[in-house]
């Protein structure tokens, strides 16, 4: 995988439904980007006016155009100058940086290359689902948020009592860890069904849980019971800023079987609160990382997927791909 393959993939920013009439500023690898809706569908053009540099989500759309609020120049979705209010005659060509954009299944997605394939949705892509959509931000790290979504062995503290019962009983299961080009799982088996109260509510009994890692910075949890697969929650991450990271997502179930629409309705609320337990030991630990910098944070044997996680978002074969690995913890 070369870094051109990664400039040409699809990442997902934005909820479609947060893209309406106004204009909205994002961030994106670091640089503002303004998304708004064209009349060829959703665009995203570099934030910044070419004339005195305003930002031109401060101002507003007209006709599928975005106007600059200080002296009224217009561009079009390919980010072409179409409009300086009070020039006579013909318009000289300027322009903004564009990037390409599209929506798919209410999220937005842009690119600062050109990608030739459609963008990866969820784990769930071609069933029949019910989906919730999440938008959230946290100060930390990709791979920091990335691990702690799929890292089982800190639902036991930070989760206590939602994913998690709150006695201290452990059982001992066996992960798989296997990987890919460009992915990493780790399958987890054996687990009695989870105590706490998000486990309760949703789900029957559990044959396998999974958690995967994909390229460039998708984290995914599947849940599956005797039925197949139960639950799942697909999540879309990237640096936003230096400490900040966005992440779009989906929670999925079935449509057929299981609670349906009713699961889907709890869901939602109370995987807020566990995001809002994991932001809180993100924003610890990123504020923690400034002091004594070089002294570098611990893989423990139970951090299964840091490595293969770092190399897949080095563009490199995870050490999984090569050689699957078993381990027996105590969950
Ligand atoms: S700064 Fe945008 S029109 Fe002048
Ligand atoms: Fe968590």
């Amino acid at each position: 995988m070369t870094r051109a393959a990664h400039k040409d993939c699809w990442q997902a920013v934005a909820l479609a439904a947060d893209v309406g009439r106004r204009p909205k500023r994002i961030l994106f690898e670091g640089a503002p980007v303004v998304l708004f809706r064209s009349d060829k569908g959703i665009a995203a053009l570099f934030d910044r006016c070419a004339h005195r540099l305003v930002e031109l989500s401060t101002g507003k759309v007209v006709g599928g155009e975005i106007e600059c609020p200080y002296h009224g120049w217009r561009y079009d979705g390919e980010g072409r100058c179409t409009a300086i209010p009070g020039h006579v005659g013909e318009l000289p060509r300027y322009r903004v940086r564009r990037y390409s954009a599209i929506e798919r299944d209410g999220v937005v997605f842009i690119s600062a290359g050109a990608p030739n394939s459609e963008p990866y949705l969820h784990c769930m892509q071609s069933q029949d689902v019910i989906v919730r959509r999440v938008h959230s931000s946290t100060q930390s790290t990709v791979i920091d948020a990335a691990e702690n979504i799929l890292d089982a062995t800190h639902t036991h503290f930070t989760h206590k009592g939602l994913l998690r019962g709150l006695s201290a009983k452990r059982h001992i299961v066996r992960v798989e860890v296997t990987g890919g080009e460009g992915w990493v799982e780790a399958c987890y088996t054996g687990e009695e069904r989870q105590q706490g109260l998000i486990s309760r509510l949703l789900e029957g009994e559990r044959t396998k849980t999974i958690g995967r890692f994909r390229h460039p910075g998708i984290a995914e949890l599947e849940y599956w019971g005797k039925g197949g697969l139960a639950l799942a929650t697909t999540f879309h991450l990237r640096q936003a800023g230096e400490n900040i990271v966005e992440g779009v997502g989906w929670l999925i179930g079935p449509r057929q079987g299981g609670l349906g629409h009713l699961m889907a309705l709890a869901f939602k609320p109370l995987f807020n609160i566990a995001l809002q337990q994991d932001r809180k030991v993100l924003k610890s630990a990123s504020d923690n990382a400034r002091h004594a910098p070089q002294a570098l944070p611990v893989i423990g044997p139970l951090d299964f997927l840091r490595r293969d996680i770092a190399a897949i978002m080095a563009g490199e074969m995870p050490p999984a791909a090569l050689e699957p690995r078993v381990h027996h913890i105590e969950l």
